[in-house]
């Protein structure tokens, strides 16, 4: 079985879970870059992320190379943000058409839960048959140990479900 992981993460959480699950496959992973990241630490990054929610904003990312027909699995993660995708999802989606796949979201959360992320990120890859879905609070500041095990867990249990 052919997978990819896709995330964007600004300071690392999501990150830490994507290459949790792309090593636990032992599939591809690939990070979507904005071109101007938005400032990490201090409060300021709320404000620039919350606008760009508020705004539905579709912020310049690096080109990605991928050709998602070749997988059998897609897994996308992001951060929470205002109680949805960030951003440059909005971007990514409207630049690469992904159809036909089985899809499994993860995002990782402040505390807030994952709110509309999901329901979301369903919503704009209609067409597509979604296998799980599972969120993560704060995974590096939180339970970095017990986030990894449930990452794995979680992942193993849809690959072999499928
Ligand atoms: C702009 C912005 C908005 C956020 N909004 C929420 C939110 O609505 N709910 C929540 O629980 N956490 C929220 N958070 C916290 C992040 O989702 C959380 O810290 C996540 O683990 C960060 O992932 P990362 O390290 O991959 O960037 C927000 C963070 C930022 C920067």
């Amino acid at each position: 079985m052919k997978s990819l992981v896709i995330f964007y993460s600004l300071e690392g959480d999501t990150k830490f879970i994507a290459e949790t699950i792309s090593k636990e496959l032992d599939g591809n992973i690939t990070e979507i870059k904005p071109v101007k990241q938005i400032p990490t630490g201090g409060f300021r990054k709320y404000l620039w992320g919350g606008k760009q929610v508020m705004f539905k904003d579709k912020p310049d990312i690096e080109p990605i190379n991928e050709d998602f027909s070749k997988y059998d699995l897609i897994i996308l993660g992001t951060p929470v943000w205002a109680s949805r995708f960030a951003p440059v999802f909005n971007t990514f989606l409207e630049k690469n058409k992904i159809e036909n796949k089985k899809i499994a979201l993860f995002c990782c959360h402040g505390g807030g839960k994952e709110g509309k992320t999901f329901v979301d990120f369903k919503e704009k890859l209609k067409g597509n048959d979604f296998v799980g879905e599972i969120a993560f609070e704060d995974p590096l500041k939180k339970d970095k140990e017990g986030s990894l095990l449930r990452a794995k867990q979680w992942i193993r249990a849809i690959k072999e479900s499928l």
